[in-house]
């Protein structure tokens, strides 16, 4: 039996046990074919079923209705930061950005390069330990961009920005929190993330975008960079990352077995109300995130005393618990609990911390 132990990576990240077994089993032969899941062409019977499998869970998981297309694009989230304004953002033009940490810093610095940003929150004053309550939208943006979960900075919003002017669409980086929670897609434009911290490995961004406006983007661009590209080729355009998608349609059935976003919302609220729960009736440890503003997926937190954390974070790799140090912008520490994030793994972890504590250090 492999040793396997608590990982808090903030991505990539744990994967439910179950699915990398069935991916194991697969990578020499998938199903009955004898051929590995890895060596199936992508134009071949076997991986098409597994392509429309993985789209159709993903539809069914969130009730994506047919208004919006369902795209597995490669080049992370990060390339959503350009591919989004350089198709709906002229020069002229403005965007509203709600700016609650690192990664929506990145998403306004890729947009300025193709029109205006107006920033209609920032939490940065704090070193964006909240999520703002007061949005100030410009008269007229081409769309409202947000970031629903901080992954460095463990802050999430707990809803959806405050309604947005009409005429605007909503996009949402929604990279560290998707699935994770029910998911209203109908209020949304466009919805990305990539995939390897909830939905599977690295190599694949999942882009959900309203029809609408995959058709209204300029036809003058690289083909790969227009959206319509995709949708009118179900993401097989060019070569999909086929053993991604494989682990993302075992994710999405795994999320689906739970009992759906749902369970995985609950599942994911008793995890982190535990570990928040031990942190403010810590003497030790604190959260560095607002109570109202604090993530689910990523808890950061701190003892005040830097020499302190590393010690802890040293101890606790020796105990087993690996992923745990803070991003260098926030320090401390960071426990990313994922949705596949065992809730015995937050158990140990709190147990850990009380005995830690309890030793003084
Ligand atoms: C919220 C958020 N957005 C974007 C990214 C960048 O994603 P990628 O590495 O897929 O480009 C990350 C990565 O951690 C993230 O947490």
């Amino acid at each position: 039996m492999t040793r396997r132990i608590f990982n808090f990576s903030a991505g990539p990240a744990v994967l439910p046990e179950t699915v990398l077994m069935e991916a194991r089993d697969n990578l020499l032969s998938l199903g009955g074919t004898g051929i590995g899941i890895m060596e199936h062409s992508h134009r071949g019977k076997a991986f098409l079923e597994v392509y429309q499998q993985t789209e159709a869970l993903c539809r069914e998981l969130a009730g994506i209705s047919d208004d919006y297309a369902v795209l597995f694009l490669q080049g992370g989230a990060s390339t959503q930061f350009f591919q989004i304004p350089m198709n709906y953002l002229a020069k002229g033009e403005t965007a509203d950005y709600l700016v609650t940490g690192a990664w929506s810093e990145k998403a306004v610095e890729e947009a300025v390069r193709f029109g205006t940003v107006h920033t209609a929150c920032s939490s940065k004053d704090r070193n964006y330990c909240y999520i703002p309550t007061e949005v100030k939208y410009s008269a007229a943006p081409k769309y409202v961009h947000f970031t629903s979960n901080n992954t460095i900075f463990g802050t999430q919003w707990q809803t959806e920005p405050p309604a947005i002017p009409s005429g605007s669409f909503l996009v949402c980086d929604a990279s560290s929190d998707i699935y994770s929670r029910p998911l209203d897609v109908s209020k949304y434009g466009i919805i990305y993330a990539g995939a390897q911290k909830n939905l599977g490995p690295s190599g694949v961004t999942l882009v959900i975008i309203r029809k609408d406006l995959v058709e209204k983007g300029p036809k003058d661009l690289p083909v790969m960079l227009q959206y319509r590209t995709h949708a009118k080729n179900e993401s097989m355009y060019n070569t999909p990352p086929t053993f991604g998608l494989y682990v993302m349609k075992l994710v999405f059935q795994w999320i689906k077995d739970q009992g759906g976003l749902s369970a995985m919302n609950t599942r994911n609220r008793d995890k982190a109300d535990k570990l928040y729960r031990h942190l403010d009736s810590s003497k030790m440890f604190r959260a560095t995130a607002d109570q109202s503003s604090r993530s689910r997926m990523n808890v950061t937190f701190v003892t005040g005393n830097e020499a302190l954390d590393k010690k802890f974070i040293a101890a606790a790799e020796v105990a087993g618990f690996d992923g745990l140090k803070g991003h260098r912008s926030v320090g401390g520490m960071r426990a990313s609990i994922y949705n596949a994030f065992p809730p015995e793994g937050v158990d140990a972890l709190v147990n850990f911390m009380k005995d830690f504590e309890q030793k003084g250090g």
